[in-house]
């Protein structure tokens, strides 16, 4: 049986580092490292790079070890075996698109800190009842929004969100304003056509910008 090994980093740190979290898709290994400086460059840190596609844990191993000012984590964790591989690859903490017990566990066995996604009262609870106090809602926009955050705030007063799903710049800032939102997450901050041209620049100065958005 997996020891449990403390995580290097808490889920409030995460979130506390800059207003938003990008949430990353990579299908070139050639792209990980340059991305992952740029967006260090531009002053935001906690990269989550999804399980979306077979490159993903070499991208993460490639930040984890030739980027010294990044902290990797990994998205759409959706499996004990799943965090195993991220943990491996360097992983520092895992957001999930829900959660289970599960995955809880195995995050907590290889020293992940885990944001759990959450969309509803019940998950909340069930989250709550294995300790998350730090919590992902997803999908933000389809499943309710500020006005949603806001109506959880009363009942669910000591949790905090990272809210992820439909957040662009447009909109960021009335989750930011919230009491119970520490940060926002989003696939806006790494387009892939920026990717595919290796435009570091433009995403060192979205990053500078998203950086800067006030909580
Ligand atoms: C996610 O994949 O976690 C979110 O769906 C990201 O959503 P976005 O692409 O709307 O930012």
């Amino acid at each position: 049986m997996a020891v449990t090994t403390t995580p290097m980093l808490t889920a409030l740190q995460v979130m506390q580092d800059a207003p938003v979290i990008p949430v990353i898709v990579l299908n070139d290994v050639a792209h990980a490292v340059p991305m992952a400086r740029a967006l260090v460059a531009g002053g935001i840190r906690m990269l989550e790079v999804t399980l979306r596609t077979p490159q993903a844990l070499a991208c993460m191993e490639a930040i984890a070890k030739e980027v010294p000012g990044a902290v990797v984590g990994a998205g759409t964790v959706r499996s004990p075996a799943d965090a195993a591989a991220a943990a491996k690859a360097g992983a520092q903490f895992a957001v999930s698109p829900g959660y289970t017990r599960a995955v809880g566990q195995a995050c907590r066995d290889h020293g992940l800190s885990l944001l759990p996604g959450v969309a509803t009262g019940s998950d909340i609870m069930m989250a709550q009842e294995d300790g998350y106090t730090e919590l992902k809602f997803f999908p933000a926009m389809q499943a309710g929004g500020p006005a949603m955050l806001k109506a959880w705030s009363g009942p669910f007063f000591d949790v905090k969100f990272c809210p992820t799903g439909g957040v662009t710049p447009a909109n960021a800032l009335d989750f930011l304003s919230l009491t119970n939102v520490a940060c926002v997450g989003g696939s806006w901050l790494v387009p892939a056509d920026a990717l595919a041209q290796g435009d570091w620049r433009r995403l060192e100065s979205m990053a500078r910008e998203a950086s800067h958005l006030s909580r």
